[in-house]
């Protein structure tokens, strides 16, 4: 990991999703990966570790990755991120939002954060490639990957993204997942090469049986009223 780069896992809300703080040491400024579940914390997060929060990046539009995006931009002047393709996909808007191509940077002070195509889970998928790091969303889990029968998932596109990733990004970058799914909070792909069963399945036709057994191709996910009246979890319930 270069110098002057710094990334900050936490687990927020009823899903396990891991929210990011990525940003630069030299001007204390980040960026939050998938703003959500309890703006109040993602707040106190980012001034207990003294940085300022300019960008929210969304690796994709279901809820419990941007349920707090609003919230956010009530608090802060931060630019919000997401591909094309996505906000196609989901009608997503807001202020401040910025349409991206594949490809494109997010710079942070001496950070540049890349956005990486990786459709399968939504069509506009999203991981963060920076400093060897792999901000994968839930296009990868510890041993696990995302789910692809929810509307826009293609378990046949995953499973190309999946080896794109694994054909070209060196074994020493380390994931980081979208949600607290695995035995450890991250991990190195060439650990991932040898552990996650997702990633061992001979062919595509073995991997769209596995991943889809049980599964309803369109499955909706309802989202929840939001903000709930009982008040925004802190941090993960059983
Ligand atoms: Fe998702």
């Amino acid at each position: 990991m270069a110098e002057g780069f710094f990334i900050h896992q936490f687990e927020l809300g009823s899903w396990q999703n891991f929210i990011y703080l990525v940003g630069d040491k030299r001007t204390r400024t980040c960026a939050v990966v998938d703003p959500a579940w309890n703006y109040e914390v993602i707040l106190e997060e980012a001034a207990r570790l003294d940085v300022r929060i300019t960008d929210l990046l969304c690796t994709h539009s279901h809820f419990d990755h941007v349920n707090e995006v609003e919230a956010m931009l009530a608090h802060t002047d931060a630019r919000v991120h997401m591909l094309g393709a996505e906000i196609d996909f989901a009608g997503f808007s807001c202020e401040s939002l910025v349409r991206h191509a594949p490809g494109d940077r997010v710079t942070l002070g001496d950070v540049a954060i890349t956005m990486m195509h990786t459709p399968g889970h939504t069509p506009g998928s999203t991981c963060y490639h920076v400093h060897g790091v792999l901000v994968t969303g839930d296009t990868m889990f510890v041993n696990g990957c995302g789910r692809c029968d929810f509307v826009g998932g293609d378990p046949e596109v995953m499973y190309r993204t999946l080896h794109g990733l694994t054909d070209t990004m060196p074994g020493s970058t380390v994931m980081y997942p979208g949600h607290n799914y695995g035995p450890t909070p991250t991990s190195r792909l060439d650990a991932q090469f040898e552990a996650n069963p997702y990633l061992k399945l001979p062919t595509l036709a073995d991997f769209v049986a596995h991943r889809m057994a049980g599964k309803t191709p369109g499955t909706v996910i309802p989202p929840p009223a939001w903000p709930p009246p009982e008040g925004r979890p802190r941090r993960a319930s059983a």
